[in-house]
């Protein structure tokens, strides 16, 4: 069976690392192809994390980076359709919510290739949200859907999916961390920048943040920067930041106050490396809610929703908003030792990618 395994943009490659490395057990009856869309095509925003994650290098390059949502999305679908037509894969598997994802399952639906989608299910319920629009029509089309929490077998049944289509198999993210925690911990990093950015820092806390909601208006991404400032008085704040957020800061000339560390953005162990060990995490990303959750590590999350609940009802993670009041406060209670007590939800355990490979096989 010959599967093209669809990656594009930076949280999609810490996902397919571990599916490739069950798929690696199994070569005599599957055949991984990578294809990589370019979404994603600065060094540190793409090939890093090639070398850092052991993924080998991707059999077919798309480099459709760069332009708006439509743009992005219609050159993948065109370079796609082309390659898939010329390679006929038996399935196709699109990870995560990106707009690669979005784009590589619509042409592999047309052509009337099988479609399995890694992380189904997961809903915002904001549609203001480029990658809930994403999961959506995603998962409108799949024809396999492997989900990483309760919620997201709730919302695909609602949805009118068949039980036998739906997998709750865990989080092949969280395999990742788990692999890359363990590496680290065996060898610890004695240089980098990781390394460098926590010398001088008992204690600090890291931030990230790149949606396009907090970081593209002046007025809330002002607001969040004096919380942040705000909290940085207590604990000093290590920001890796995403090539928009640097960019919108220079724009609306965003004063972080002396506390925080502005940084490039990271490779996955500097940045693993950083945040296993931090106080507190403050961020707005998806995955890192998840990551936070499996290594028990404190996570306030800045934004109104989540499409991962299973980590507030069960993990690390709090729900605060984008109100800078909230956020300080949040943070606050952190520091004063109210930490939350959080455990691994149900098959967060490693071995989701195993168990992905595994149902593939037996169809
Ligand atoms: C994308 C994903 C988002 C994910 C994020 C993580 C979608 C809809 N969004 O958002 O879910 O959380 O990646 O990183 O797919 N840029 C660079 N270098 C790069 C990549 C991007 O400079 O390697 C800049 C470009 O100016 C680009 C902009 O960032 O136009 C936005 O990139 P894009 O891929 O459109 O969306 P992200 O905000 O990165």
């Amino acid at each position: 069976m010959i599967i093209h395994l669809i990656a594009g943009a930076r949280p999609n490659f810490m996902k397919i690392a571990p599916v490739l490395r069950a798929a690696a057990q199994h070569a005599d009856r599957l055949t991984c192809r990578i294809v990589h869309t370019g979404q994603h095509y600065d060094r540190a925003m793409s090939e890093v994390f090639f070398e850092e994650l052991g993924i080998p290098e991707p059999d077919f390059h798309l480099g459709c980076g760069g332009g708006s949502h439509a743009e992005q999305t219609a050159k993948i679908m065109v370079a796609y359709e082309k390659l898939c037509t010329e390679e006929k894969p038996d399935l196709v598997l699109v990870v995560g919510d990106v707009n690669s994802t979005l784009a590589c399952a619509i042409v592999a639906k047309k052509l009337h290739v099988t479609v399995a989608h890694i992380e189904a299910g997961l809903r915002s319920g904001d549609r203001e949200m480029p990658e809930e629009i994403n999961r959506l029509v995603t998962d409108a089309i799949s024809d396999l859907f492997f989900v990483t929490e309760p919620s997201g077998v709730e919302h695909l049944r609602r949805e009118g999916k068949e039980d036998a289509a739906v997998h709750y198999v865990g989080h092949v993210m969280v395999d990742n961390v788990l692999f890359q925690r363990d590496r680290l911990l065996a060898s610890p990093l004695v240089e980098g920048r990781s390394v460098e950015l926590k010398k001088g820092h008992e204690a600090y806390g890291v931030v990230t943040m790149h949606r396009p909601s907090n970081v593209d208006e002046k007025a809330v991404f002002g607001g969040l920067a004096r919380a942040l400032r705000e909290v940085s008085e207590r604990l000093p704040l290590i920001f890796p930041a995403h090539p928009r957020t640097l960019g919108n800061m220079e724009k609306f000339g965003i004063d972080l106050g002396p506390h925080i560390t502005v940084a490039e953005p990271l490779g996955y162990m500097d940045f693993l490396n950083l945040w296993k060990d931090a106080q507190l995490v403050l961020t707005d990303s998806g995955g890192l809610q998840e990551e936070t959750t499996a290594l028990g590590v404190p996570c306030l999350t800045m934004r109104e929703n989540t499409e991962r609940p299973v980590t507030v009802t069960e993990g690390t993670n709090v729900l605060v908003g984008t109100d800078p009041e909230a956020i300080t406060a949040a943070a606050t209670r952190i520091l004063n030792g109210e930490v939350k007590a959080g455990r691994r939800p149900e098959l967060w355990d490693g071995c989701a990618a195993e168990r992905i490979i595994k149902i593939l096989m037996e169809r």
